[in-house]
């Protein structure tokens, strides 16, 4: 990930579909113009997406179509990969700020799977969580639902990826002044791990 200008922290939006189940409408969704446009506007340079199986002819294509330097890119440095063996944390962990490598803090989106969303919420940079509509019976959106409404995530349909960039920046701000304080008069939020139990039916 070379940048061409050195004062520009790099910022780093990492996608992940899925390595298995099929999710080829959010990876369409975060190559299409609209949502590159949208994370330049957000100071994002770079996208990294995980795009699964059966995702590499799409990906592919999108490299043919918009070559490095087309105005489809809208600037944004673009890379991919099927799936790592070694697990993603890796790779999530380049979304982190670090200042001596010149990265600010960046964002996650993901498939709404348990294991990644998991794996993401550890690091504390934005997460936007988008359910697969073709997984049914399998509480995807109940589950993002939840955990949007106590505050730990951004949900969205894949179809509006774009908008959920900016919704990940006041996330990212609101996480500045994280865990909220809570006076005995507000409204007590659930914590992480009691959505989970009663989304997923596990607790540690
Ligand atoms: C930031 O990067 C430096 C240099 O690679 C590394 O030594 C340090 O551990 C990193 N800091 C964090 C918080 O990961």
């Amino acid at each position: 990930m070379d940048s061409e200008d050195r004062n520009q922290p790099t910022k780093l939006c990492f996608v992940t579909v899925g390595a298995t189940a099929s999710f080829l409408s959010l990876l369409l969704s975060v190559l299409d113009s609209k949502f590159l446009e949208a994370l330049s506007q957000s100071g994002y340079t770079h996208l990294l997406v995980q795009y699964g199986k059966d995702g590499q002819i799409i990906y592919e294509n999108f490299l043919v179509k918009y070559p490095a330097g087309s105005p489809g890119r809208h600037g944004i440095e673009i890379g991919g990969f099927d799936f790592n063996q070694a697990g993603l944390g890796e790779v999530m962990r380049m979304t982190k700020e670090n200042k001596s490598e010149g990265r600010s803090s960046g964002m996650i989106i993901s498939h709404a799977g348990s294991g990644s969303i998991l794996e993401a919420l550890r690091l504390s940079v934005p997460l936007v969580v988008v359910p697969n509509p073709l997984l049914k019976d399998n509480h995807q959106a109940e589950l993002a639902n939840e955990l949007q409404k106590q505050g730990y995530v951004v949900a969205s349909h894949h179809d509006d990826i774009s908008n959920a960039v900016e919704k990940a920046e006041a996330l990212r701000s609101r996480m500045l002044t994280w865990p909220p304080v809570r006076g005995p008069s507000q409204r007590r939020h659930r914590t992480l791990n009691e959505v989970l139990a009663d989304e997923m039916g596990f607790s540690d």
